[in-house]
């Protein structure tokens, strides 16, 4: 596997291989790689002929009091992970590569990104929309590969994509679990013994939900207060939202009906970590 830090020699490394007819396929993430991050470009993969991975932790997209410093790295680790998972590249850029002095552009994807995670966590995806546009730049990508885990980026990457015109096509790959349902994302190496065991009712009440609405309860807050009581009953537990929105446009819904398509997502706070997740469902 190739790794390449520089943006220019990425571009021309990019170029060269449209150039010979490859259609590209580009995962980005932000490092510190697992199961799930293996699974998209594994899709990526079965989508493309040259699968660049790209591995950088986005300054722009963390608030002044988030963990951008502690986020974990460990970039031998990518490249063994990357490559076994069959990436043909592995980008990554230095902070100065990608913000260098003076830097002042940025892309703003507006409505969408006030709600759920936007609305807790200001200019998240002013950062998120401006790294993936920028990271759409260097690596000419016609395939572009994200996780459903981050329901309301992957929505806010199709709206720029649509958006803006780029011509890439966005798969969304569903999230990848542990055994006992906890979603996988590199913020869980930071869980507790204590808080790991709690960590699967994030899981547990989006089944709950899942299943009240299949036995036919149509009333929003009925399932939330459901869900509620679920997550209140384990011990060091803090909801910040549970949502129930139509699954396109973000807004929040008081009642279901047949043929929505509902997006059911949630953050809670268990000790000092915040975990999020969702599910995808048709009425
Ligand atoms: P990161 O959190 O590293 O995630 C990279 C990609 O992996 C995202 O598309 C995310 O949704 C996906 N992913 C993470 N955990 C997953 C799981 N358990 N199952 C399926 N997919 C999963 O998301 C980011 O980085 C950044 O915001 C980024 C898009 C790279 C911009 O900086």
């Amino acid at each position: 596997m190739k790794i390449i830090s520089s943006v220019k020699e990425m571009q021309r490394y990019a170029e060269m291989h449209r150039m010979q007819g490859q259609r590209i396929g580009v995962v980005p993430t932000m490092g510190f790689l697992h199961d799930g991050h293996c699974e998209l470009i594994r899709v990526a993969k079965n989508n493309s002929g040259l699968v660049i991975t790209t591995s950088f932790v986005n300054p722009a997209q963390f608030g002044p009091a988030e963990d951008f410093n502690e986020y974990p790295r460990d970039v031998e680790r990518d490249k063994h992970l990357a490559e076994s998972a069959g990436s043909d590249v592995l980008f990554t850029p230095s902070r100065e590569e990608m913000y260098p002095a003076g830097y002042l552009a940025y892309v703003e994807v507006e409505k969408i990104t006030n709600v759920l995670e936007g609305k807790i966590r200001p200019s998240h995806f002013k950062g998120v929309a401006t790294i993936v546009a920028k990271l759409f730049n260097v690596t000419m990508p016609q395939v572009a590969v994200f996780g459903q885990k981050d329901a309301q980026q992957a929505i806010v990457i199709k709206r720029m994509v649509s958006d803006l015109n780029f011509n890439v096509d966005i798969i969304i790959v569903p999230i990848v679990r542990e055994p006992d349902g906890l979603a996988m994302s590199s913020r869980n190496v930071y869980l507790s013994v204590a808080e790991r065991k709690v960590s699967p009712v994030l899981f547990q009440s989006l089944q709950l939900a899942k299943l009240l609405i299949e036995r036919g309860e149509r009333e929003c807050s009925i399932v939330i207060s459901e869900m509620t009581e679920l997550i209140a009953s384990k011990p060091i537990t803090k909801i910040d939202y549970i949502s129930i929105a139509n699954a396109d446009t973000l807004e929040e819904l008081t009642a279901l009906s047949e043929g929505n398509r509902v997006l059911i997502s949630l953050a809670i706070r268990i000790g000092t970590i915040r975990l999020i997740d969702n599910i995808l469902l048709t009425i």
